[in-house]
Order: C-alpha cells, then structure tokens, then sequence
C-alpha cells in the first residue's frame, strides 16, 4: 500500500472548490476539433492547459501544427526515478443535437452530484485528475516522487491526425530533439476511459482499434423529377442501401471478405473472467434504451463490445431531408461508416478489402469515391507489470476498493504508436462511467469520481516511485 505525505493529501482536499472552478473554465471553451469552425476555440484550450502548466512551474512546450496545437510539459528531472508520460486530450466531440441537453452543453452545471458539460468526463475531466495531482504535489511537497511528461492534444476525436506526425518526426524542429528522446518513458498514463460500473474501478487492459471511410455514390448530374425519370435512370440511394447490406449479414456479422482473418480468438480464462464480472443484461439494455441486445452468434455482450470487430455506419446522406416530401432521383448518397479493430488486424489489409468490396458491389453506372481516413490498431497491454501493480495500488487507495480488470470496445488512436515508436505499454485507468454520455447529450462526470481520480493519481506518482526501481 503507498502512503502518501500528509502534505500533498491535505493540499488536495484544500482545492477541491479550485479543482472544479478550473475544471469549469476550461469546459466552458467549446474546443470541438471536428468542426473548423471551432479551431480558435481549440486553440484557447490549448493555451488555457499550457499557461495551467506554466504555472505549476513545469518546462512547457506548445506546438503548433498543420491542424491543432499539442502541449508538452515535463516535470524537473528526479534521477534514478521512473518516467511517466501523460497523455490526455482537450478536444471534444460536436454537442449537437443541442435541443436534448437539459442544460447547455458550454456552461457547466452540478445536478445530482454530477458535473453537466460537453467534454466533462471525455476528456477534460479525466485528464485534469494528472494535473491537479501533481501540482498538489509540487506545491505542497516542492517535488515529485518520478519524472512525469505531459503529452495533450487537441485532435484526438478527429484521429489524432497532427499527433501521428509529430510521433513520426514532423515537428523535431520545434520540439528541439527528436521526438523519441522528447518523449522518452518507462510508460504511458491515459485516464480516458470507464469504470465497469459505479463502485466497481477498473483497469482496461485493452482498446479496440479503428479505421473510418466515407463512400460517395454519384448518379444524374443533378436531382432529377422521379415521375418523368424514375425507373430508367439509377437512383444512387437505392444502390448505396444495397452496396452498405453487403456489408452485414443479419445477425451482425461483417462480410468484407477476409475480415475476421487475422482476429484471435478469446482464451477461455478471459472468457471466464468477463463472465464473472457484475454485468446485467437487463440493466444494459435499460441504459442505452434498446428491446433487445444484437451482435455475432455465440458471443456475450461483453465479448461483442470488447474482443469482437464490427462495421457500423455513423451517417447516411442522399436525397431530400426537408419537410414534407419531393418526388425526385436524387444526384448522389454517400455514408460515412467505421470498422472497429481488434489486435491483429492490420488496418491496411481491412482498407484494402473494402476498397475492393466496393469496387465489386457498386453497380457500373455510377461513378464512387472512397474516401479512407484515420486508422488505428487494437491494443491489449501485459497484465504482469510492476506499472500495472502500482496501478493497482493506486486505484484502491482513490476509489477505496480494487479495480477490476476489463477491456473497453472505445479506440485511443494513438495508444500502439505509443508501442510501436516509444516501446512501451499504456496503462488506461478510467475513472469515467458507462452512462456519462460520451459523445452523446447531456455527458457528465461524477463530482466525487473527479476527485477520487485526483487522489488515486497522487497515489500513482508514489506508487510508481515505490513499484519501480
Ligand atoms: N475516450 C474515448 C475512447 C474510449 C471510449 C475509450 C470509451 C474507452 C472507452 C475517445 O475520446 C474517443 O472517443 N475516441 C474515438 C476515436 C476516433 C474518433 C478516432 C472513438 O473511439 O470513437
Ligand atoms: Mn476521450
Ligand atoms: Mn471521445
């Protein structure tokens, strides 16, 4: 069990009214990086975490790129002590439909013990959990127990896209070393993440991966009456349906030739594991409002969420969308759909494979544009690592009980580069819950959650410090 001094938990309870206000300020910036209409609000993000570092006396760096700023800060360097790279987002997701928030998505409210705003618990919330815990440290004790790194971005609910070239090197020149020595670690923190459920903490050892496409179909240079020419000429929404059911069979399972080639199957002992978990059928159908569940035969809920890869379209467009109706053959239709990956498989190779379904499926007549975006690998992260026991350690001091263990079906693009470049695990410990309605309206993040990450955070600096050596 760590122990931490009397002095850092004492500053932190001190600042449980300041944790919040600050929190407050920075969910009242809209910094929705999806929508350049917002970027100048990303960017007062950006600064709003580089002057909070600033403060805090760390050596701060902020770097801007093509897209969205990305702010370093590293604490003064403790020898012979692990290094811990933080990493976190400032970022949000779009807050539309905004009819559906009770309150406004940008101003902030306590209800129920819960903070209301757009980003509280993804990922503003979370991530200021590492910054409060070490600058209670810091002014409380004058000095940390391990060298931390901070790594926050600006882009990651759009793909992380200025990070991965940052990763590979684009911006060594403003860095002023190479981006490897920059962000040279023994491991990565990322609460971005849930728990299994209210007073159940968890570790997620594992993050689906991803890969995002947008298909255009075009037909009749422009929308055309349906009476005069419907039937004689192809209506590209009628063959965008047909091309997206190929994609599917009716019982969830994906069709792309080669899909499930490289996916590995569950071991029995982590089959087992999950069916253990406190997980009710019942009370997940409730949350998320559905009649029944739905996935690949011979799989769990939880198996289908956390192991298994799937296509899902995200939006579909094409044709009239007014009041009323208009009887037309529309020009166009496109979807926008998603694949989530499991480890193993290569991005690349599903990339292909849909390039080349689509190919097959749609029909001569009209002219198509794939578009391929971002893409990201799956992860799941050694279980027997002194990182994961301080983890441990830390997680009962904050939350008062021990995590369990879980993967979570959510993608954090730029986790297997953190392997892939820096060669090391990420440790994920969300301190989120399932119902926070990420992405969603009304997202919120549980007051007492907050600061319980704050105090397990302040833990881990120790128990990292005592674990690793
Ligand atoms: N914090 C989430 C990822 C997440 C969600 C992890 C739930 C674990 C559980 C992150 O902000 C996110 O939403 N990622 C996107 C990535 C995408 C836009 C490239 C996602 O998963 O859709
Ligand atoms: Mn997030
Ligand atoms: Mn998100």
């Amino acid at each position: 069990m760590t122990v931490l001094p009397q002095s850092v938990t004492e500053a932190i309870t001190a600042q449980r009214d300041s944790h919040l206000s600050r929190l407050f300020e920075l969910l009242r910036i809209p910094s929705v990086s999806a929508d350049p209409g917002f970027s100048q609000d990303v960017y007062r993000a950006a600064k709003w975490v580089s002057t909070t570092f600033e403060g805090m006396g760390l050596k701060t760096q902020f770097v801007k790129t093509a897209t969205h700023p990305i702010v370093l800060a590293e604490s003064p360097i403790v020898p012979g002590a692990p290094t811990v790279l933080v990493y976190g987002h400032f970022d949000v997701q779009p807050a539309d439909p905004l009819e559906e928030w009770i309150s406004p998505p940008y101003d902030p409210t306590v209800r129920d013990g819960n903070i209301y705003a757009r980003g509280a618990t993804d990922d503003k919330g979370q991530m200021l959990t590492h910054v409060f815990s070490t600058e209670a440290w810091l002014k409380s004790h004058g000095k940390l127990p391990i060298n931390l790194k901070f790594l926050i971005e600006g882009e990651e609910e759009s793909g992380s896209v200025a990070l991965a070239q940052l990763m590979a090197g684009k911006y060594n020149d403003q860095l002023g070393c190479s981006v490897e020595e920059k962000l040279a670690c023994d491991v990565v923190v990322i609460s971005d993440s849930s728990q299994f459920g209210p007073g159940i903490p968890a570790i997620t050892y594992g993050l689906r991966g991803i890969i995002s496409f947008e298909l255009t179909l075009f037909g009749p240079k422009q929308d055309l009456h349906s009476g005069t020419f419907g039937g004689a000429v192809a209506n590209p929404v009628n063959a965008l349906m047909r091309v997206m059911a190929a994609f599917q069979d009716d019982y969830g399972k994906v069709l792309i030739p080669g899909f499930y080639d490289d996916v590995e199957d569950l071991s029995e002992s982590e089959r087992t594991q999950w069916q253990n978990l406190p997980f009710s059928e019942d009370d997940f159908m409730q949350q998320v409002g559905i009649r029944a569940t739905f996935g690949e035969p011979g799989y769990s809920t939880i198996e289908r969420c956390w192991s298994r890869p799937t296509m899902d379209i995200n939006g579909i467009t094409g044709g009239y969308q007014g009041e009323g109706g208009k009887t037309i053959v529309p020009a166009k239709a496109s979807a926008k759909f998603t694949c989530r990956l499991v480890p193993n498989q290569d991005p690349v190779k599903i990339a292909n494979a849909v390039k080349q379904l689509v190919q097959v499926r749609v029909p001569q007549m009209f002219t198509h544009k794939l578009k391929v975006g971002h893409a990201a690998s799956g992860i799941v992260v050694p279980l027997d690592s002194p990182y994961m026991a301080a983890a441990h350690d830390a997680i009962t001091a904050g939350f008062g009980k021990a995590p369990v263990l879980i993967r979570s079906g959510g993608s954090i693009p730029i986790v297997s580069q953190f392997k892939e470049r820096l060669g090391v695990d990420t440790l994920l410990l969300g301190w989120g819950q399932n119902d926070d309605n990420t992405h969603s309206p009304n997202e919120k993040f549980s007051v007492e959650d907050f600061h319980r990450g704050i105090v397990a955070s302040a833990h881990l600096w120790q128990a990292m410090a005592d674990h690793v050596s």
